[in-house]
């Protein structure tokens, strides 16, 4: 939606003050800025607050059908940049309601009646929330479709798995991606569950006690598809815990994210040389003409920071307000506005990356087969012929020195050798120790093994059709 401003007239609450507000005040104070992105939900809370206030005969049908054809209008005339957003009417439930005015007359005064801008603009944002959770969750299912279609490829793929960003033991390229798509599990279904809560009504709260009319709150909650109505009336109009909720799970999110960039990051460095990202995600240096460079996990990383903020800057504005509605609270727009956009943003270019992401296998392989990852096996090897496992350690650990002075692999030493660190080594074991055995040989539910990684990818497939 376009803005455009303009100046005129006075302000609609002005009728006790004996002065015009200062014009750095106006600005100071006005959110048309930014809240005029609630347009839509403010019409349609609007509608469904008109229909309820003619069924219950507090305005009648002609007023009813005025203002519904009026909010149309409003409603085209933003789709197509033609509405005059001014700073004279402040926010943009004042600025919809001024013009509401100017285009039906008298009817569009009565559309406020039983209602204050506390219960409206809770109710906007409520709107607003949904709708972001349910885009959001679109969006991740996207990007865990995309990462399920490159673990597919990758299956039988070798790399180290790291602890300590050492090697530690082989796994597969696909079982390190599914552990993705396992946190962005959590974060569909902690987005679903945050929308228990912000699928509450508040309008009908007033500007914080309630009001005099004999209102019908269900009637409008059912209209707009709230599941409930927020139950007491300050808290309706004064707590944005459930915008705090769903930027938190945002920063949660992105934090995802951002440990995944890392990751690509670092798999794209010479240094790793695991991956490659496709050219039209990367850009180069102005000045070093051999560079290609990661921008976009390292802004995913970077955003993240920003999204931390938000959240902090949320739960400040919160903390020392008394009930009920204070005006902080119109400083919760820019925060969550900015989150949304940003969440959708990086889940969009995120997901788009992942198709243009090809593997090294052999450099995957060859880091791997570094590392003594088989190390681990090979004592499990010794417990099974009944050596208790921390002397099984301690066995493996001497041949680890041997071999690392030798500078070569465990597999690579001599059955001599081996037999003199521990006469229950044999020459089968050593046989078991390829890293290919080693992914076998942990096919049980959450291993690596290529067996439990496909049937985890499927499950995974079912449950974002679910
Ligand atoms: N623009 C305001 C906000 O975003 C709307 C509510 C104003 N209420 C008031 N009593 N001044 O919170």
């Amino acid at each position: 939606m376009s803005k455009k401003y303009k100046n005129s007239a006075q302000e609609s609450w002005s009728g006790r003050f004996n002065e015009p507000v200062d014009e750095l005040v106006k600005r100071y104070t006005a959110s048309v800025g930014f809240d005029y992105q609630l347009a839509e939900y403010d019409i349609k809370g609007s509608i469904a607050h008109a229909e309820m206030l003619a069924t219950q005969q507090i305005i009648s049908d002609e007023e009813l059908l005025a203002i519904k054809q009026g909010l149309a209008q409003i409603k085209s005339e933003i789709q197509n940049g033609d509405f005059n957003w001014s700073l004279d009417y402040e926010d943009v439930h004042l600025n919809i309601e001024y013009r509401l005015t100017e285009l039906i007359g008298d009817a569009g005064k009565k559309l406020h009646t039983a209602r204050s801008r506390n219960d409206q603009v809770a109710t906007d944002i409520r709107l607003y929330v949904r709708d972001q959770i349910d885009i959001t969750v679109g969006l991740i299912h996207q990007f865990q479709t995309n990462l399920l279609n490159l673990a597919e490829l990758h299956t039988s793929t070798v790399m180290p798995g790291l602890t300590h960003l050492q090697v530690a033991q082989p796994i597969s390229f696909a079982h390190h991606l599914m552990a993705y798509f396992e946190m962005t599990k959590r974060d569909v279904e902690r987005l679903q569950d945050i929308n228990k809560r912000v699928n509450q009504l508040p309008l009908g709260s007033g500007a914080l006690a309630g009001t005099t009319f004999n209102i019908d709150r269900l009637h409008v909650a059912k209209a707009l598809g709230f599941n409930g109505v927020c139950e007491n009336s300050l808290d309706a109009v004064s707590d944005r815990d459930f915008a705090i909720e769903f930027c938190m799970a945002a920063a949660l999110l992105m934090t995802h994210l951002s440990r995944f960039s890392e990751e690509l990051i670092l798999w794209m460095s010479p240094q790793f040389n695991y991956i490659e990202i496709a050219d039209r995600f990367c850009t180069g240096s102005s000045m070093m003409p051999q560079k290609k460079n990661p921008d976009v996990p390292e802004l995913v990383r970077g955003k993240t920071g920003r999204i931390n903020g938000h959240v902090v800057a949320l739960l400040t504005l919160m903390k020392g307000q008394p009930l009920a509605y204070n005006k902080d609270n119109q400083e919760d727009k820019e925060p969550l506005f900015d989150t949304a956009q940003t969440v959708r943003d990086t889940l969009l270019v995120f997901a788009d990356m992942l198709n243009g992401i090809s593997v090294n296998k052999d450099a995957m392989y060859a880091a791997t087969a570094k590392g003594f990852a088989t190390a681990t096996d090979l004592a499990d090897h010794l417990v099974r012929k009944g050596l208790p496992f921390r002397e099984a350690h301690e066995v493996v650990a001497k041949a680890v020195n041997l071999a690392s002075q030798k500078n070569c692999d465990i597999s690579a030493l001599s059955i001599k050798e081996l037999q003199l660190i521990c006469p229950l080594i044999d020459n089968k074991m050593i046989g078991l120790l390829s890293l290919e055995k080693a992914l076998e040989s942990r096919n049980h539910i959450g291993g690596t093994g290529s067996k439990s990684v496909k049937i985890a990818i499927s499950t995974a497939r079912e449950w974002i059709e679910s």
